[in-house]
């Protein structure tokens, strides 16, 4: 008998021992998502696009980078900026891997089947880069022609639209338009930053006056983040609104 006492006694304490480890342990893993959701905000981009993303020694600077820097010191979180292929960004938003992607991405229908988007921050264009002296001058020209593009970007998906077109696709914008003053290709379709910025920095290379399409520029983020993307947009509104935003622009374009 006392030792049925005793061991009921010791199942009792088990008991209270084990609520309170559930207890303490609910507490704790609430603890870490609340700290999660309120401390910390990873994007991922693909640092080779300038000026929206590029390295500056070790460090991810650019438009995106200092937009995204400032939506997360309105939000009074941190930011992680992680690099990968550009065609990784969306599944790895869609995967929970990243809470968005800033990347000089363009808004199209296709995309927003996987993502949702914010309000546009930016205007933008595909454009066409071609050596000095080129025979093509205007987009119908590409017809029958060897294309360079970063892989699956828009000018990617534009590309492959263009009649008897063959296109090439490279991991990096620059990439392509290394190909492009090798001969190995007849143009670059490409965002129309970036090819000013490459455009400058490769002597024999010009952009054609007619833009390929007019395109717009936004944040992603997984389907149904509604409360993310509400943030974020209050956040891009706020930097529309307060000008911080063009100075964010003019410290990386410079007026022509
Ligand atoms: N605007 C184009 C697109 O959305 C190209 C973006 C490339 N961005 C980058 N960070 N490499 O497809």
């Amino acid at each position: 008998m006392k030792k049925n006492v005793i061991a009921m006694v010791g199942v009792a304490c088990m008991a209270a021992l084990l609520t309170a480890c559930t207890g303490s342990g609910t507490k704790t893993e609430t603890t870490a998502a609340e700290q999660k959701e309120a401390g910390k905000l990873v994007m991922v981009t693909n640092a080779e696009f300038p000026p929206y993303e590029y390295y500056d020694k070790n460090e991810i600077v650019g438009i995106d980078a200092d937009i995204a820097r400032a939506i997360a010191d309105k939000m009074g979180v941190e930011l992680e900026i992680q690099d990968m292929a550009f065609d990784s960004l969306i599944p790895a938003v869609q995967s929970g891997k990243a809470d968005f992607t800033a990347a000089g991405m363009t808004v199209n229908e296709d995309r927003k089947k996987n993502v949702d988007f914010t309000d546009t921050y930016a205007e933008a264009a595909q454009v066409i880069i071609v050596k000095e002296g080129s025979e093509i001058k205007t987009p119908d020209d590409l017809t029958g022609k060897k294309i360079g593009v970063q892989t699956g970007t828009t000018g990617d998906i534009y590309a492959d639209d263009i009649e008897n077109a063959e296109v090439k696709r490279y991991n990096k914008g620059m990439e392509a338009v290394m190909a492009l003053t090798q001969d190995k290709i007849d143009a670059v379709i490409i965002d129309r930053e970036p090819a000013k910025v490459f455009v400058k920095e490769n002597a024999g290379l010009a952009i054609l006056d007619e833009a390929f399409t007019e395109e717009e520029y936004a944040i992603a983020v997984k389907k149904d983040n509604k409360e993310l993307l509400d943030k974020l947009n209050g956040a891009i509104k706020e930097l529309k609104e307060s000008g911080e935003l063009k100075k964010i622009v003019d410290k990386y374009i410079t007026a022509e």
